[in-house]
């Protein structure tokens, strides 16, 4: 089994990557799930991944990691989100606990003691994993990848910038720059899987309470959309990188330079991603750009399904 560190602010989408992940369907060891201050306060982030967990049965620690960026203010998402960051379906206050300790040292700890690699499973701000490799740079050499949600060639939070970048460029600029083996699934993509009314119908036919849970979510998210983007549905953006490492051939990439931005005036959190090669620049980052979205969603329903009866 692959270890993996699930990095997130749960969140919709955040909350089906789990899902994924933790399925019968997928052959991850899920080492831990770290939160960060993303779509909503981290206290907040961190009691939406302890839900999550109780509803799943899952035996994984949960640890919560920093509660604002490096560099600048904070900035939350509940015309997304809602207030609590998960809002739609209402699930029991969770019975785990948070474990002790800070989600970078969490991170930090568990590679170093790994046999083998560990992949860094980032769905949220970068600031938990730009903090890890800053405190210990050796840890490089044990990642095995970084597949992340973040960025894109448009942005959904400024014209230029996508959320999850936007909220910490200074931490994305850090990872990017690492040298690590960064697998990204940034807005072009992510907007290839939006679940649509037709999805959701399909998917309502699940009957397990993980189907219904996500089928709630898939609710309230679409509607968010529908009203702040106009969008048919919601794109379940951060399912793309559990849904990759469940199978990599739904996707198809280009290796290629990408720089982000943290001065520009109109494009602070943009991600230049240099498609046609024009910098010259040695290639940092496989950018997905397509998606077989049949296959992906044929394969969503199975994960789901693969919850069983109750
Ligand atoms: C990203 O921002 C968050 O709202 C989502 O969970 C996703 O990680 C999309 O821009
Ligand atoms: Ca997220």
């Amino acid at each position: 089994a692959r270890k993996v560190i699930l990095d997130c602010d749960p969140g919709h989408d955040d909350a089906i990557s789990i899902i994924i992940a933790a399925s019968k369907m997928s052959n991850l060891e899920i080492l831990g799930i770290t939160t960060v201050a993303g779509n909503v306060e981290v206290q907040k982030n961190t009691t939406n991944a302890l839900k999550v967990k109780d509803l799943l049965g899952l035996d994984v620690p949960v640890v919560q990691g920093a509660e604002r960026p490096l560099v600048r203010k904070s900035e939350i998402a509940t015309e997304i989100h809602g207030d609590s960051g998960m809002d739609g379906p209402v699930l029991p206050n969770p019975k785990s606990r948070v474990d002790d300790g800070h989600a970078v040292d969490f991170i930090v700890e568990q590679i170093l003691q790994s046999e083998g690699k560990v992949t860094l499973v980032p769905t949220g701000p970068l600031t938990n994993i730009a903090l890890a490799l800053h405190k210990a740079p050796e840890i490089k050499h044990k990642i095995e990848e970084i597949v992340l949600m973040g960025g894109g060639t448009f942005g959904n939070w400024t014209p230029a910038a996508e959320f999850n970048i936007y909220v910490d460029a200074e931490a994305a600029k850090f990872v990017f720059e690492s040298g690590i083996h960064v697998t990204m699934f940034g807005l072009d993509v992510t907007h290839q899987v939006i679940a649509t009314k037709d999805i959701q119908q399909r998917l309502s036919k699940v009957d397990n309470r993980v189907g219904k849970f996500v089928s709630e979510l898939l609710v309230f998210f679409g509607d968010m959309y529908e009203d702040h983007f106009g969008f048919e549905g919601g794109p379940i953006h951060d399912a793309c990188t559990t849904m990759y490492l469940l199978k990599p051939e739904l996707f198809d990439f280009k290796h290629v330079h990408l720089a982000v931005e943290t001065k520009g005036e109109f494009t602070y959190g943009a991600t230049a991603v240099d498609l046609l090669g024009v910098t010259g620049r040695i290639p940092n980052t496989h950018f997905a750009y397509q998606v077989d979205q049949e296959a992906f969603w044929d394969l969503f329903e199975a994960v789901l399904e693969s919850y069983g009866e109750v």
